[in-house]
């Protein structure tokens, strides 16, 4: 018996350097209370994540070694945030960090974001952070790139209207294929107003390891902030 085509393949590394001990332990102890498992049916409502529904929940796709998550639940201590990533030695090290801030609004969803996305409640996340995407370069893999139709649709459905989608790349042609993408997409408009827009971070868009190693490496990072439609 099927149940509909197979789920996409997640490309990439899933493991890296086996995690020390004591990273291994707290991941082991504590990434069971902060992980998010998805219903077997009906929807995912984010709020009821958290043991005092927050305002607004707020969504980091593929958080890396997750600093920028953790700066903006620091940041924003009442909104609840639910970081994506397939990364094991990523998420440990987010894991870490909330233990040592002492942060309580965070949710962990370890795997690929496209099931979860399917299963979120309509309208019910109020930021989406795609920061640094893997740009998979070759024409042949463009088809691996995160932000695609496929993605942008499903999270049309799950922004609230008004909600911001904020993105970068160091990458020119992830650029254009984004813009194209976003700006060809009835969902989504564009916040920009001029150049300082995407050339800069806004003040409240703390820097992810992978732009820091971007600008180390002498490429420019362009940030990007679109806005889910109002209908
Ligand atoms: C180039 S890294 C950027 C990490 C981080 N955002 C930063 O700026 O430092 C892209 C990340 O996206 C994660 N990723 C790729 N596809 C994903 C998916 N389908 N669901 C969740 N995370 C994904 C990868 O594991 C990787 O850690």
């Amino acid at each position: 018996m099927t149940d509909g085509p197979p789920p996409p393949r997640v490309y990439g590394r899933r493991r890296g350097r086996p995690l020390r001990q004591g990273r291994r332990r707290l991941t082991e102890s504590l990434l069971p209370q902060l992980a998010i498992t998805l219903p077997q049916a009906g929807a995912l409502d984010p709020k009821l994540l958290f043991p005092t529904p927050p305002p607004a929940v707020w969504l980091e796709i593929g958080f890396g070694a997750g600093e920028h998550l953790a700066a903006q639940a620091e940041q924003h201590r009442t909104i609840g945030f639910i970081g994506c990533e397939v990364f094991e030695n990523g998420v440990a090290r987010l894991v870490g960090d909330i233990a040592r801030r002492g942060l309580e609004n965070i949710r962990i969803f370890a795997d690929d974001v496209r099931p979860l996305l399917d299963c979120l409640k309509p309208a019910s996340i109020g930021r989406v952070f795609i920061l640094f995407p893997d740009p998979w370069p070759k024409q042949r893999h463009h088809k691996r790139r995160l932000v695609a139709r496929a993605t942008l649709d499903r999270l049309a459905i799950v922004m609230q209207p008004g909600a911001e989608l904020r993105l970068a790349t160091d990458d020119r042609d992830y650029l254009a294929w984004m813009l194209e993408h976003l700006t060809g997409h009835p969902a989504f408009a564009w916040a920009a107003r001029g150049p300082a827009d995407w050339r800069e971070r806004a003040p409240d868009w703390p820097a992810t390891r992978y732009e820091e190693k971007a600008r180390a490496a002498g490429r420019i990072p362009v940030f990007l902030r679109f806005i889910r439609r109002e209908t």
